[in-house]
């Protein structure tokens, strides 16, 4: 079962169990103002739910199922096995987490459980099958929301038992296996040499560097045993509730636990959790790289924002205030990349506990307050928008997006230390954004056919199947842009001889000989007035034409980026951290060429224009006027938020958004 989202689902987290009845009535109230359908509920509720192991208080949840269907709103149930409560850490002590460097946790905060360990797993079906069980048939029951941002990983005796059953699997068993293993893992190198099974341990606090195919393992150990996790509550749940749809919110912070592609496949359909990281100008783009994603892992079909934040960024430890209308500008920016959703953490602000100022649509000051006077708004905003529901963003350019590059990339020890894996994709990302371009991302060994120009930042690590579906693609006509370090190492996380990019030399038409990281905050100038920063390379060109040479340092006269014909295609290689001004002229250049370009000509910087299509030719152009001055743009059709027809111009207020139903085609 592969369902979408049905019509826009608007809400939030709701924890009533926090308050008392007085408040549940006006919640039923403030919501039907605010327009709110859906609510997300029981996310952290097992200590209310199982009060002792085995005995079940469900009353109190049936009663909030049956208050939110009547009073319209849906319900997206949780699985609470984000937080184990107190007496199951007793109980099971050895199914806490422990550290990389043997500290065993205990609970007072949440996410306190061990994936692999017997009682946990057992424990989370329990509740989950115990919940599917009760609320099958409920009319309120609209979407099960399994766990809450799985990521917790652990370092016990568990884990490193499931890890070797894990290792036996990808690397065979037995005396073979092993030897497969101490092959992959270089453990000649440093003594490392396992002579039985028992040895083979997660990669615990050890003296100094610790072997980084090793960590690469454990990283996607990690990611599997959590996912086996998720798929045990997810198939408890399918066997009494076969027509609801299960997904779990995925974060999107600057850690990464798990591999998204390979979860996107396990859901139903792909939620994401967004919080920003910056308030400025800079962090536009970055609803569109979160967007961007999430209906890339969900094969383009629309997708659910399960949690933003109504009025804070965190930046840091500092928490910054989204100005007003930023809200709804973002909101909108979501929906325009193919959300079917606009859902928040929280409805209610928590009056205690370790989030008590988090944000919420209902702040601690109550609905006299502009938070909520933009919820109210932001609410009418969705009902206008109803229609989109089920429409689709198409794109023919994409990134590269592979969790064993970022795991690789970000190992220590390794050159690229100072360079963080979303900061490059960021940066290329960020480029497409200026330049109006809507972009997907796509797993280097998928299928690239459908795009016409493929952009490779933080490649580091290409494994063979990878190196392959590139050569193809540039082969029968493809573009790829490949950034530097790319290509390092293979998918054991062993150099690649011959000089860099590996197997992919020929296609580049270039070899890299050496490279030479810049000094922090160093940069490099290169011919035509452009910059480099973080790092460089010496390249040898192999037939590749030079775009752009070092022009100053120990590099000076050598190729920077250069440009190659390979089969019916071309590949361009960057060998350093481009300024974003030389990225910006370099993309323009490589987007001409192969004839692609941003989804409305004329927009000003600023002005972000995505389209959707539904069927039947339909489509609706979003505009968000990201600038302190008014946009005019050259669009045609029904402005469905002032209900006005547009007819050839169209001004956008600073900071505001449109929304045009097009004429329909053919
Ligand atoms: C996550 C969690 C929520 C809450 C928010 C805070 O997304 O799912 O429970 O902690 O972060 O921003």
């Amino acid at each position: 079962m592969t369902p979408g989202p049905a019509g826009l689902w608007f809400g939030g987290d709701y924890n009533p169990e926090q308050w008392d009845e007085k408040a549940g009535v006006q919640d039923d109230t403030l919501m039907r103002e605010a327009g709110v359908n859906s609510a997300t509920v029981g996310v952290f509720s097992w200590s209310v739910l199982e009060p002792e192991e085995g005995r079940y208080e469900f009353g109190w949840l049936d009663d909030l199922l049956d208050r939110l269907h009547s009073n319209g709103v849906r319900v997206v149930l949780a699985t609470p096995t984000a937080s184990p409560p107190p007496w199951f850490t007793l109980a099971h002590p050895d199914a806490m987490p422990v550290t990389r460097d043997g500290t065993q946790l205990w609970h007072g905060s949440r996410d306190t459980y061990c994936a692999a360990a017997p009682a946990y797993r057992a424990a989370a079906q329990r509740i989950a099958a115990a919940l599917a069980d009760r609320y099958r048939g409920h009319p309120a029951l609209a979407m099960w929301h399994v766990h809450n941002e799985y990521g917790t990983v652990c370092w016990c005796d568990h884990a490193a038992a499931a890890f070797r059953a894990w290792l036996q699997r990808r690397h065979g068993t037995g005396r073979e296996g092993l030897a497969a293993l101490n092959e992959a893992w270089g453990t000649t190198f440093w003594s490392q040499r396992y002579s039985s099974w028992e040895q083979v341990l997660p990669p615990r606090a050890t003296q100094w560097r610790a072997n980084p195919s090793h960590s690469l393992d454990y990283r996607r150990f990690w990611s599997d045993e959590l996912l086996a996790s998720f798929c045990e509550q997810r198939d408890a749940i399918r066997r009494h509730t076969p027509d609801i749809p299960v997904t779990t919110n995925f974060i999107l912070a600057d850690f990464q636990v798990v591999d998204f592609w390979a979860w996107s496949r396990a859901v139903d359909v792909v939620a994401i959790d967004h919080y920003l990281g910056s308030a400025g100008p800079d962090s536009h783009p970055d609803i569109a790289f979160g967007a961007d994603r999430a209906r890339s892992w969900n094969g383009g079909r629309p997708w659910i924002l399960m949690e933003q934040s109504t009025s804070l960024i965190y930046q840091r430890d500092r928490i910054l205030i989204k100005e007003p209308g930023r809200m709804l500008r973002d909101s909108v920016g979501y929906l325009a990349r193919g959300s079917d959703s606009v859902m928040f953490f929280q409805w209610r602000a928590s009056q205690a506990g370790a989030e008590l100022f988090h944000p919420a649509m209902l702040p601690h000051a109550g609905p006299d307050t502009r938070v909520f006077r933009e919820v109210c708004e932001l609410g009418r905003v969705v009902s206008q928008l109803g229609e989109i529901a089920g429409s689709t963003v198409s794109a023919d350019v994409a990134l590269l997006w592979d969790s064993d590059s970022w795991w690789a990339m970000e190992d220590r020890g390794i050159p690229l230390t100072d360079v963080r894996y979303l900061d490059l994709l960021r940066a290329d990302h960020a480029a497409l954004w200026r330049a109006g371009v809507v972009c997907d991302f796509v797993h280097p060994e998928a299928d690239l056919a459908r795009y016409r120009l493929v952009f490779a930042p933080g490649a580091y690590l290409i494994s063979d199947e990878g190196a392959q579906a590139l050569r193809s693609y540039v082969e029968a006509g493809g573009n790829v842009v490949m950034s530097f370090g790319g290509g390092m190492v293979d998918s054991s996380h062993h150099a690649r001889p011959g000089g860099y990019p590996g197997e992919l030399r020929d296609v580049f038409g270039i070899r890299v000989e050496e490279f030479r990281p810049l000094p922090p905050a160093g940069t490099v100038a290169l011919t035509g007035g452009n910059q480099g920063t973080v790092w460089s390379e010496e390249l040898r060109c192999g037939g590749a034409e030079v775009l752009a040479s070092y022009a100053e340092g120990p590099l000076a006269g050598h190729p920077a980026v250069t440009r190659n014909s390979f089969g019916a295609g071309a590949a361009w290689y960057v060998s350093t951290h481009l300024a974003a001004e030389a990225r910006d002229r370099l993309f323009a250049r490589v987007l001409a060429e192969v004839g692609t370009g941003p989804v409305a000509r004329g927009g000003a910087p600023g002005v972000e224009i995505v389209r959707r299509h539904g069927d039947g030719g339909r489509s609706w152009l979003f505009v968000l006027n990201h600038t302190p001055a008014p946009a005019v743009i050259e669009v045609s059709g029904v402005e469905l938020l002032s209900g006005r027809q547009a007819a050839g111009q169209l001004e956008v207020p600073p900071g505001g958004v449109a929304v045009v139903r097009e004429p329909p085609v053919g």
